[in-house]
């Protein structure tokens, strides 16, 4: 980071945290650019994005937009997706450091190995995989629709990747098929537990507990609802409910309190933060708008494939709902 920018950031006072939000406010207009923000981000960058949202509702809004960059604030294989479904954009990435683990335990090399072992299977890849590794598979599917992907196949035996957490969901609703699990999971997901959730419980009997389908299948079980980030809201919404234990990272606190001001929000342990998600700053948002840095390239072989992928996904699933414009 520039060191105007670290200096600002280090300096850590209200009036400073505004200047600098001025400045990506101002940089943003300059550049022509959109900035999109995952919902799990830290609250100040929340606070400066055009639009927040789940995995699927972010890929889906940067498309086809009038602006010349979008600056997407989340980890690498988000950013990745705005790439490959927007090639003639810039797409910048603020931290270049900010993967997710979960997405570097599948790689091109192995899927294509175990393809080799099921010749029948269809190949299903969670979004939170590399461009390489949607490249080589069949279809993507997020965890707002990764059932209804699965169902939409005609392929009795499905090799789902990298998450098999969300794969085991999966399985739960799909007993027709034969799901064969990748051994990835979720760095920050497998962090609670189920004893975590009955303390909670315990201590508020009258809660209900959503959990997105990252959690470890005991979590699941204890579930009250179980959906995307994008859906913790609306199921948050039509519940009679006034307390609610939050399955999912930290960061979705923000979104929540804002949508339900009335309504108490309970985290089941202090692990539930992802820390490359957190890696991104005003700091580093001001940093990226200035210098265009970190720019996100697909080679176009790999995108063309990645995009296919992409694209079979959104057309099984057109009815999710949309990110939210962000209205701080
Ligand atoms: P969502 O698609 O539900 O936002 O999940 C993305 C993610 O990385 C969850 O850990
Ligand atoms: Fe990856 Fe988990 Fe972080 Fe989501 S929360 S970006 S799946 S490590």
């Amino acid at each position: 980071m520039t060191e105007q920018y670290e200096v600002l950031e280090k300096a850590n006072s209200r009036e400073v945290k505004q200047k600098l939000r001025e400045k990506v406010l101002r940089l943003k207009k300059e550049r022509n650019a959109y900035i999109v923000a995952h919902n799990y981000q830290n609250y100040e960058v929340q606070e400066v994005a055009d639009i927040l949202g789940d995995s699927l509702a972010l890929s889906k809004a940067t498309i086809g937009l009038g602006f010349d960059v979008i600056v997407f604030c989340g980890v690498d294989f988000m950013a990745e997706s705005a790439k490959i479904l927007n090639p003639g954009k810039k797409v910048i990435l603020p931290v270049r450091e900010a993967d997710c683990p979960m997405a570097l335990m599948v790689t091109p090399e192995r899927l294509r190995e175990k393809r080799k072992q099921f010749p029948d299977a269809a190949v299903v890849c969670y979004v939170n995989s590399s461009a390489a590794v949607k490249a080589e598979s069949d279809i993507a599917c997020t965890s707002a629709n990764a059932v209804q992907i699965v169902k939409s196949l005609p392929h009795k035996q499905i090799i789902f990747v990298p998450d098999k957490n969300l794969g085991h969901y999966v399985r739960r609703f799909c007993p027709e098929k034969e799901i064969i699990l990748w051994q990835g999971f979720c760095t920050t997901h497998i962090r609670v537990t189920a004893e975590d959730v009955k303390q909670a419980k315990a201590k508020y009997p009258d809660s209900a507990f959503v959990a997105h389908p990252e959690c470890p299948p005991d979590v699941i079980d204890l579930a009250d609802h179980v959906s995307s980030t994008s859906g913790f809201s609306s199921y948050i919404a039509r519940s009679p409910a006034n307390t609610f234990i939050i399955g999912t990272e930290v960061g979705m606190i923000f979104k929540l309190k804002k949508d339900h001001p009335d309504k108490r929000f309970i985290m089941p342990t202090e692990q539930f933060v992802c820390q490359t998600m957190k890696m991104t700053t005003l700091g580093w948002v001001a940093h990226a708008l200035e210098t265009l840095e970190y720019e996100i390239e697909v080679p176009e072989p790999i995108r063309k494939h990645a995009e296919i992928t992409l694209r079979r996904m959104m057309d099984v699933s057109k009815d999710h709902p949309n990110a939210v414009i962000a209205s701080y």
